[in-house]
């Protein structure tokens, strides 16, 4: 069975002009529609993830971690850029903030600190991307914004099905953060490149990305 909600909906909900993370105005158009995300998660990963939240929870915190660093690689790689020198930063730092909240979540939780064997998911996106520029400038970004995008869909299905309520409100206001950062790349992807040719290679890529998820992976994991 399908689950569950859909981007745009919590996506536009979540950017307040107060909450707007990279200095930007994100209009509610400015978000493609959940056609971008080819497929719902399914509730074999919903059931998968809650029965083993202490192993999504050590995965997460990876998750957080690489989040941070791809905002910073990105930036290294094109810095005479403005627009990434000015939305990044502030992305970088949340998601080490959102490390640190995971973290402490784990020391709560009495988890001894390791880090999971990661899926193949980041890794065979990642080999999506092109070599040569400006392909590859493209791709870094629209990749990012897509493990954004399902990051937020799936801390959102934690946030309605977590069995601890705490719990459970932590990932609900993580689900907005993740929202915002599928905003950041995606409006830097249409300031940087053509828009159009921008959705057409996001929605290539988003369809290799439900496909890659279209087996769930053994081990639990945020993107399994
Ligand atoms: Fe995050
Ligand atoms: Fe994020």
């Amino acid at each position: 069975m399908a689950a569950v909600h859909r981007l745009t909906d919590t996506a536009n909900a979540a950017v307040s002009p107060e909450e707007t993370l990279t200095h930007e105005t994100l209009a509610d158009n400015e978000f493609p529609t959940i056609r971008f995300l080819k497929s719902a998660t399914s509730q074999a990963w919903v059931d998968q993830a809650i029965a083993n939240m202490d192993e999504i929870l050590l995965d997460h915190a990876q998750c957080e971690r690489k989040a941070a660093a791809v905002a910073i690689q990105i930036m290294a790689q094109y810095p005479a850029k403005p627009a990434l020198v000015k939305a990044l930063p502030a992305l970088a730092q949340e998601e080490l903030e959102h490390f640190e909240q995971v973290n402490r979540w784990l020391r709560k939780r009495g988890v001894k600190l390791r880090a999971p064997k990661a899926p193949p998911y980041g890794g065979r996106l990642r080999s999506l991307i092109r070599r040569q520029d400006p392909h590859r400038f493209l791709d870094s970004l629209l990749v990012a914004g897509l493990i954004e995008a399902r990051s937020h869909e799936r801390l959102g299905l934690l946030g309605q099905h977590c069995p601890d309520p705490k719990l459970a409100v932590f990932y609900r206001g993580l689900m907005a953060s993740e929202a915002r950062h599928y905003g950041a790349y995606w409006v830097l992807a249409k300031r940087e490149f053509d828009e159009e040719l921008a959705r057409d290679r996001l929605y290539g890529l988003a369809t290799v990305e439900s496909e890659i998820l279209s087996t769930l992976h053994h081990h639990p994991r945020v993107h399994s």
